[in-house]
C-alpha cells in the first residue's frame, strides 16, 4: 500500500494528527498496535488546555466535548491547612476543560470513518525503515499477513515505549532524562467530587489530587512508593487515605464508591531532542514524558501536532519545507517550558524520600509566598492554562 503520511500509534498524537491531514486533503494512514477496545480502556489525562480544545473546533469534533466537558476556571494548592485558589480566569483570561484522555480518543476515532482515516488496528512487529532515503516505509504483521506501506514522511506518534524512537542511530541522538522516586496510585470512581475544582495537595501524609471527569465522576491520585502494587491498596484503604487527605480541606469532603478503575503510573521526565531524523518526525510521548503533576502530557502532544500538521500542510500546499526544517525547535521550545513547569509542580508538591525537614519548609515557605503574591499566581496560572504556541 502507497500513502502519503504513514503514522504509527493511534493515541492521541496520531488520531489529532491523522485528522488534520485528512481535513487538509492528505492521505495518511495509522497503524497502531492494540485493538480499539484496548485504547479506550486506558484510563489518562483529563485536563484539556486551549492548544488541545481548539484542535478539536478546528477538526469540528468538539460538540461532545464542549457538551460534556466541564469549564475549570481555577483550580487549587493546599498545604496541608489551607486552600490557595489559583484564580486561573482572573490571572490569565484562560480556562482549562475537564474532558477525559479516552472520550477525546473516543471521539477522533468514532469520527476516523466518515472522513476517511484509515486506522489499521492489532498490528505487530511495526518496524521503520529508510528514514534517510526519500521513500520511507513501514512493515508490520497483521492477521498472519505480512504488511508494507510506502510513503512520503512516517510520524513517529508511538508513545514511550514505540518502535519509531528506537529507530533512530543511538550515534544521531541527544535525551535528557529524571526518574523519580515515587509513582501516582489513581482512582476512578462514579462518586460526586468532594471540592468543585481540582486540588494538588502536599499535606502531612505526602502529594494528593482531588480531579474529576464529571459532576458524578471523581478522579483522585495519591503519591506512593515506587515498591508499591496495586495488590497492596485494597478499595477501602484507598478511600480512607484520601478521606485523610481530603476531608479537613475540600467542600464537600471524600464520597466513596466501587472503583471503575485502579492503577500506578512511575513519574518521569524525558526529552529525546532528536524530534526528527530524515523523513521520520517523532510527536508526543514517543518525545518526551513530564510527570503528571501539571496535566502537560497530553497538551504537549497536541502542540506538537499543531507544528507537524502545519509544516506537513505546506510542504504538500506549496512545497514550502522552512516548518518542517524548524518543527524540532519548534517544538521543543514549547516543550522545555513544560518540562520545567511540570518538573517544578512536582518538586513542590510531593515529598521525596532524600528530603528533610528543611526541604519540606522550603515548600510550605513557597505555598506561602504563592498564597500572598499575585506574580506567582500568575506565572502558576499562565503555564497551567498553557503557553501560547
Ligand atoms: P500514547 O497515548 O502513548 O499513544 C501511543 C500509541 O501508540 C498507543 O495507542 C500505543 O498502543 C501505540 N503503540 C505503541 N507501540 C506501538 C507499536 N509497536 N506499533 C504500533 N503502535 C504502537 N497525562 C496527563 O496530563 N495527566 C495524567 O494523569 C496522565 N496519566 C497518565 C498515565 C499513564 C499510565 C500514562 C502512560 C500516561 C499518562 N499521561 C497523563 C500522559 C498522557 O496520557 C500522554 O502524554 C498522552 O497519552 C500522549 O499521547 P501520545 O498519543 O503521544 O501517546
Ligand atoms: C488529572 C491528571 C493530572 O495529571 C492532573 O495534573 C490533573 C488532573 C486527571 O486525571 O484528572
Amino acid at each position: 500500500m502507497r500513502t502519503q503520511v504513514a503514522i504509527v500509534g493511534a493515541g492521541p498524537s496520531g488520531l489529532l494528527l491523522g485528522h488534520l491531514l485528512r481535513q487538509a486533503g492528505i492521505a495518511c494512514v495509522v497503524v497502531e498496535r492494540q485493538t480499539p477496545d484496548y485504547v479506550l480502556s486506558r484510563i489518562r489525562a483529563g485536563v484539556l488546555e486551549t492548544v488541545t480544545t481548539d484542535l478539536m473546533a478546528r477538526l469540528g469534533l468538539d460538540g461532545r466535548m464542549n457538551a460534556e466537558g466541564m469549564i475549570e476556571e481555577g483550580f487549587n494548592l493546599a498545604d496541608g491547612e489551607r486552600l490557595i485558589r489559583i484564580d486561573v480566569k482572573a490571572l490569565t483570561g484562560k480556562h482549562v476543560m475537564v474532558y477525559g484522555q479516552t472520550e477525546l480518543t473516543r471521539d477522533l476515532m468514532a469520527a476516523a470513518p466518515d472522513r476517511g482515516l484509515d486506522i489499521v488496528y492489532a498490528a505487530s512487529d511495526v518496524a521503520l525503515h529508510g528514514l534517510e532515503s526519500d521513500a520511507p516505509w513501514i512493515s508490520f504483521q497483521q492477521g498472519g499477513e505480512a504488511c508494507r506501506i510506502d510513503a512520503d514522511f512516517i510520524a513517529g506518534c508511538d508513545g514511550f515505549h514505540g518502535p519509531s524512537r528506537k529507530a533512530i542511530p543511538a550515534e544521531r541522538t541527544r535525551e535528557y532524562e529524571r526518574v523519580y522516586p515515587f509513582g501516582w496510585l489513581g482512582i476512578l470512581a462514579d462518586v460526586p467530587p468532594c471540592h468543585p475544582e481540582l486540588i494538588y495537595s502536599n499535606g502531612p501524609r505526602g502529594f494528593a489530587l482531588a480531579s474529576m471527569r464529571s459532576p458524578t465522576r471523581s478522579r483522585y491520585y495519591i503519591q506512593v512508593p515506587l515498591t508499591e502494587r496495586i495488590e497492596d491498596w485494597p478499595e477501602d484503604r484507598l478511600w480512607d487515605e484520601l478521606a485523610l487527605r481530603f476531608d479537613g480541606i475540600s467542600e464537600r469532603g471524600v464520597r466513596r464508591g466501587p472503583a471503575l478503575e485502579i492503577s500506578i503510573a512511575p513519574l518521569r521526565s524525558y526529552v529525546f531532542e532528536t524530534m526528527r531524523h530524515g523523513r521520520l518526525f517523532l510527536a508526543g510521548d514517543s518525545a518526551h514524558i513530564v510527570p503528571p503533576t501539571g496535566a502537560k502530557g497530553l497538551n504537549l502532544a497536541a502542540s506538537d501536532v499543531a507544528y507537524l500538521s502545519d509544516a506537513l500542510i505546506a510542504h504538500y500546499r506549496g512545497g514550502e519545507d522552512r516548518a518542517l526544517d524548524a518543527y524540532q525547535q519548534t517544538a521543543l521550545a514549547r516543550i522545555w517550558k513544560a518540562e520545567r513547569f511540570s518538573w517544578q509542580l512536582t518538586k513542590l508538591m510531593h515529598r521525596f524520600p532524600e528530603d528533610g525537614a528543611f526541604e519540606h519548609r522550603m515548600q510550605i515557605a513557597e505555598l506561602d509566598y504563592v498564597a500572598q503574591s499575585k506574580a506567582m499566581q500568575t506565572a502558576i496560572a499562565e503555564n497551567y492554562v498553557g503557553l501560547p504556541l
